[in-house]
């Protein structure tokens, strides 16, 4: 690291650090300090060795400014580091009941028409290259989650969490009614605790170095 104290610039700012339990091990880094910010509007020029946001672009339709902010915001030799999911991808075993599956493409296609790529971890490379990073690496991310492994019933509640977040925008826009909803979360958290064995989160991170002509 060229620069003594490494300030990170926050994408969405505290909020974004993954809850009470992240905003709380930063804390204790008293040296680290925090800004909130659009990632479509960052405004860093050059101020930081290593820029990354996590599960953050899937939300952002301007992605490609995002990700050229995020370029420009890394010092000559710095790096960004993105990880995001590809939600086209995900996978449970067994299948889910229809129900589930009946809000799920709802979900995707509510994502889609909102400009949210829903393949967003494997679009990174190619928007990499477009903001001019050079020595890409890409790796896949998958969160495997099975039946015994622990953390199993609060991982796999994420999608009733996502039905109880996300559902009533989904019916506002029109890709669902409640009674979808209603029947999605009895059918899904009746099959998770009874039948569901695996849950496969499809995720890519991408690693890109700046260089800058000399
Ligand atoms: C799924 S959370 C991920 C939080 C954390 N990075 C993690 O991995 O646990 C998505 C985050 O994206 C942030 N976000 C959404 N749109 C954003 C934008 N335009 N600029 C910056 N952050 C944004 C939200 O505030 C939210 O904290």
């Amino acid at each position: 690291m060229s620069d003594p104290i490494y300030r990170p610039a926050q994408l969405g700012g505290v909020h974004s650090l993954g809850g009470t339990e992240g905003r709380a091990h930063c804390l204790q880094h008293r040296h680290l300090c925090f800004e909130r910010k659009d990632a479509t509007d960052l405004g860093f020029a050059r101020r930081f060795d290593v820029v990354t946001s996590a599960r953050t672009l899937q939300w952002i339709a301007e992605v490609a400014d995002a990700i050229s902010n995020m370029a420009r915001a890394a010092k000559h030799d710095g790096l960004v580091v993105v990880l995001d999911y590809n939600h086209s991808l995900n996978e449970w075993a067994p299948n889910p009941p229809p129900q589930f599956l009946d809000f799920y493409q709802a979900f995707l296609r509510w994502r889609h028409s909102n400009g949210w790529d829903n393949a967003m971890g494997n679009s990174l490379p190619a928007l990499f290259t477009t903001a001019g990073l050079i020595d890409i690496q890409i790796s896949s991310q998958d969160e495997v989650c099975t039946r015994g492994d622990q953390g199993f019933s609060v991982k796999t509640a994420l999608w009733s969490e996502v039905i109880d977040n996300v559902g009533s925008a989904l019916q506002m826009s029109g890709f669902c009614d409640s009674v979808l909803l209603a029947d999605a979360r009895r059918a899904y958290e009746h099959w998770r605790e009874r039948s569901l064995m695996k849950q496969v989160l499809s995720m890519t991170a991408v690693v890109g170095r700046v260089h800058l002509p000399s």
